[in-house]
């Protein structure tokens, strides 16, 4: 039976990851999967992560099972930054650890999903592994444009999509540092997306997966804030895989809000149950080490400065690539307003290809580019070839 399934195509970001590991030109660049590179292109621990787990390591006497819930302790200490104020809103909030920004996508899906959601309304382009998860999942997908050509967020689209839906729908928003376009909504126009939402039957999904990467850790986290504040309900999926640097140790969280305590109690047990069935629980070591960091204000304090040395990088980066102007006839200055890791540039496959072909430059297929991969050493040769091949495409 199993002769019977169709080839699938490797998931194609993280097929550059191979492909560029393969290319022998030294002076490749990699702009390809959302990974944090220093000036120097390296990706190294968080320091007060590796204090953590150098703590973790003595300290730690068991590894006995935990359970769905993952570490509460972790779950708890993340509270504070991603809510401010009081953060469980009078014991109306409450979350659960998932195997990274995924697994919480996942599990907030497959909750709205046993709740009676079937439709996702979801701004386009997004993350690839949105609509992978809601296909899997059985929902349908209803797009609508995230971004308009002038290059900022696309309000009335939303409000249009909005409009036409009710009980039933979920609306699925990215709370910053947008994946792919960088192009996040104004707090003025959060205001109004969440005023909206509280007008309407439509239960949110907050995908906070870069906060800290963008313009700060509160101002990342604006727009979940206002939306959780005016509406009895919503899910809100949190990645630390970026702003801890723990990629492969998936360290996320999915917190749920509901209109009172009990309600709470009931859909705790079916992301618990829903947990359980999937992968049981999830990962330890990463959330640990992010507990121990959060538990310890120097530790706190020495991430956070890491954090702020990266969102300071990318805005560096940003701001070279938006003082270059054009490339040939790519224009480069709406990538300076951008904000997180990404942004996505008009190009042709064609481009794309050529640029990965020609001058050794790995990006996604929809034109994205992993801002951190750039550096000061190499952006020169980043812009020349753009400039290339968008003179190539004119010939
Ligand atoms: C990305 O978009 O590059 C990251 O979120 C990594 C991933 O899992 O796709």
């Amino acid at each position: 039976m199993l002769d019977r399934l169709d080839q699938q195509p490797p998931d194609a970001l993280l097929a550059l990851i191979k492909l560029h590991d393969a290319d022998p030109r030294a002076d490749k660049i990699d702009l390809g999967v959302g990974v944090y590179r220093t000036g120097q292109g390296e990706t190294p621990v968080f320091g007060a992560i590796k204090a953590a787990e150098a703590k973790l390591v003595a300290e730690q006497d068991s590894k006995a099972y935990l359970g769905p819930e993952g570490d509460m302790g972790f779950v708890h200490a993340l509270m504070p930054y991603v809510f401010a104020g009081e953060p469980t809103r009078g014991g109306r909030i409450e979350g659960m650890q998932t195997p990274g920004g995924t697994g919480a996508v996942r599990l907030a899906a497959a909750l709205a999903k046993r709740a009676g959601v079937t439709r996702v309304l979801m701004g386009t382009p997004s993350w690839p592994n949105h609509a992978q998860i809601l296909a899997d999942l059985g929902m349908e997908l209803v797009p609508f444009a995230h971004a308009t050509p002038d290059g900022s967020a696309n309000l009335p689209a939303l409000e249009a999509a909005l409009a036409g839906a009710g009980e039933g729908d979920a609306l699925l928003l990215h709370g910053c540092c947008h994946n792919p376009t960088g192009i996040d909504y104004t707090p003025a126009q959060w205001d109004q997306i969440a005023a909206l939402l509280g007008r309407s039957a439509v239960l949110p999904i907050v995908d906070l997966a870069y906060q800290g990467l963008g313009a700060g850790m509160d101002e990342d986290a604006y727009g979940a804030r206002k939306v959780i504040d005016a509406v009895p309900e919503a899910l809100i999926a949190y990645s630390c895989d970026k702003n801890f640097g723990l990629y492969r140790d998936r360290v996320g969280a999915l917190y749920i809000q509901t209109a009172d305590g009990d309600a709470l109690q009931r859909v705790l047990s079916n992301g618990h149950a829903l947990a359980r069935a999937a992968w049981s629980m999830p990962p330890d070591h990463g959330a640990a080490a992010v507990r121990l960091v959060l538990e310890d204000a120097q530790l706190t304090a020495q991430w956070l400065d890491e954090l702020g040395q990266m969102r300071t990088r990318i805005a560096q980066v940003r701001a070279a690539l938006g003082e270059a102007g054009m490339a040939g006839a790519i224009d480069l200055m709406p990538v300076a307003r951008g904000h997180g890791m990404f942004a996505t540039l008009p190009l042709s496959k064609e481009q794309i290809q050529a640029l990965r072909t020609d001058h050794g430059i790995y990006m996604a297929g929809s034109g994205r580019i992993n801002i951190a991969g750039l550096t000061m050493g190499n952006l020169p040769k980043f812009v020349e070839a753009l400039a290339a091949v968008s003179a190539e495409a004119l010939v």
